[in-house]
């Protein structure tokens, strides 16, 4: 079994939902955390249940809806443990679901720069010194949503993800800085409501495939967390 010990990992939105069980799944393969929630008390579930790893965890909280705080948050994190080898850019919006004709350009702008300005500043604070050490493992959260007009600044800002992950992919290519980006699956969280198909659990241990690549994997790619459900963890 493959194992992360002496490295960091960021895992923006892992307060609650998903990114708080991908914190618990790379804290079971030994990944010190970041712990991320838009205001600190948010965090302290996620950092009581990593109390049962023997290893090293920091909180960070900031909101991720403005370059200003986007900027702050990454400072806080530069502040904190110092490098980050792995960056789980997991936290996202659902915009309110309405008829595409009334979304305002406000809605679309929040949807986009909590989605996908946040993520590439992130990319950007981190991806250098991943570079320079030979090491990264950057996974960005997409969404297999069909089409559903009402809910399309979410969707459109997930599909701007992945081609911004594939870009992403080629600059660093050669450099063992790998990244990829993932689709949890349709998961019972606050944001993915009650009528989902699956827990939230089922993300793992699918969502730890593009963290635990070997040196020079796959990058660029897609991943599907729920094709991995058989694996054993
Ligand atoms: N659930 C699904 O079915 C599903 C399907 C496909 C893709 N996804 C993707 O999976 C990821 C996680 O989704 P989820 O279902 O776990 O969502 P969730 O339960 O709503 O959790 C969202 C997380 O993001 C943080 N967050 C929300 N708004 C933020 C903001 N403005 N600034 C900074 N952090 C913010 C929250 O922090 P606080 O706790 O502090 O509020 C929380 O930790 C998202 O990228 C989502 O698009 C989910």
């Amino acid at each position: 079994m493959k194992f992360l010990e002496n490295k960091w990992a960021f895992v923006t939105g892992s307060s609650r939902g998903i990114g708080q069980q991908i914190a618990l799944g790379l804290a079971r393969r030994k990944c010190n955390i970041i712990v991320h929630g838009r205001v600190e008390s948010n965090a302290a579930e996620t950092i009581q249940r990593l109390k049962e790893f023997d290893i090293q965890t920091h909180v960070v909280a900031g909101e991720l809806d403005s370059p200003q705080n986007v900027e702050a948050l990454i400072r806080a994190v530069k502040a904190g443990p110092g490098s980050v080898d792995i960056l789980y850019n997991n936290a996202a919006i659902q915009n309110t679901w309405k008829p595409i004709w009334e979304i305002g350009q406000d809605e679309w702008l929040q949807s986009f720069q909590i989605n996908l300005f946040a993520m590439i500043a992130l990319c950007n604070a981190f991806a250098p010194a991943m570079k320079q050490r030979g090491y990264g493992r950057i996974i960005n959260l997409t969404s297999g949503i069909k089409d559903i007009p009402q809910l399309a600044p979410y969707s459109v800002s997930k599909a701007a993800v992945d081609k911004y992950s594939r870009d992403l992919a080629a600059e660093l290519h050669g450099t063992n800085v790998l990244v990829n980006y993932l689709d949890p699956g349709w998961l019972r969280t606050d944001l993915g409501g009650s009528n989902a198909e699956n827990e939230v659990e089922t993300v793992l241990p699918g969502a730890l495939v593009p963290a635990l690549l070997e040196d020079f994997g796959p990058s660029g790619r897609f991943y599907a967390a729920q094709d991995y459900k058989m694996l054993e963890f």
